[in-house]
């Protein structure tokens, strides 16, 4: 594992909003839904950053005792409902088939960064989706309309999130695709992503999340900005391939 940042880090607790409504990047807790593959990795890259973290999956929090001691004293479990509430930042990183279950109420107002894709043999046929006619974060916006939901992390294989993380500046450093409607939020993420290790290429709004979608040239090799933008340039859609 080669996780740039050591855990000594601090980062500052709370998101704070400016007079003029955008919002500071000063995110003490990230809560995640979801502790298998990606979930997993975001705490162990959150604990390093220097994040406190809370973090969830569908059977219970008694169940995630050995990810949380690995994760040390800055993480602990909780159940869903839970580490929504508690984080100033929440990460969805469960099965599009259970998005139907994320917490609406608690994530009002917050930063929810989706990290989801669609795989019909997991998931089950979403007719929307088939058709083209919307995107997978939108969908997630469309069940929270009071969050502010940022696609990310959703075309990086998870072990590689702890392994290709470098330092900003370095030469040819991976890059990760946002997208989102809320420019703030957006900040946000980036700021995220860059402590994480990570430069950003912004998508744009949510709505053009499916340049990054599975089966585009973007989604799963290690891409530096300049290669991801063009590979959104170039993404096709499903209907085109
Ligand atoms: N794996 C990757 O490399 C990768 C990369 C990028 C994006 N993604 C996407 O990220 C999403 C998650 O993928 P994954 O590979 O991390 O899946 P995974 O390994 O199967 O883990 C799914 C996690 O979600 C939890 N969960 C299910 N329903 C939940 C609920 N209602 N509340 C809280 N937690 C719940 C599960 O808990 P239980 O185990 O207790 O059921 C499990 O911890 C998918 O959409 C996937 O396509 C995956």
């Amino acid at each position: 594992m080669n996780i740039h940042r050591n855990a000594n880090a601090k980062a500052t607790p709370g998101p704070t909003t400016d007079a003029d409504g955008a919002v500071n990047v000063n995110v003490g807790t990230i809560g995640i839904l979801g502790a298998g593959q990606i979930g997993s990795q975001v705490a162990r890259l959150a604990v390093a950053a220097g994040h406190d973290v809370v973090i969830s999956n569908s059977r219970g929090p008694e169940t995630l005792a050995g990810l949380v001691a690995e994760l040390g004293p800055r993480a602990r479990a909780a159940t869903a409902e839970e580490a929504a509430r508690a984080g100033d930042v929440v990460v969805v990183a469960i099965p599009l088939k259970n998005y139907a279950q994320v917490p609406v109420e608690p994530l009002a107002g917050k930063v929810v960064i989706d990290t989801g894709n669609y795989y019909p043999q997991r998931d089950g046929r979403i007719p929307e989706l088939d058709d083209e006619s919307t995107t997978t974060s939108e969908r997630l916006q469309g069940r929270l309309p009071r969050s502010k939901v940022v696609k990310g992390f959703n075309h990086i294989y998870a072990h590689e999130l702890t392994e290709h993380g470098r330092p900003a500046g370095t030469p040819d450093r991976r890059a990760l695709v946002i997208a989102g409607d809320d420019a703030g939020a957006k900040a946000v993420v980036t700021k995220l992503l860059d402590a994480f290790g990570f430069d950003t290429v912004d998508a744009g709004l949510l709505r053009e999340g499916w340049r990054i979608q599975r089966d585009t040239p973007g989604y799963g090799p290690r891409r530096n900005a300049e290669e991801l933008r063009r590979d959104l340039a170039a993404a096709k859609r499903y209907v085109e391939m």
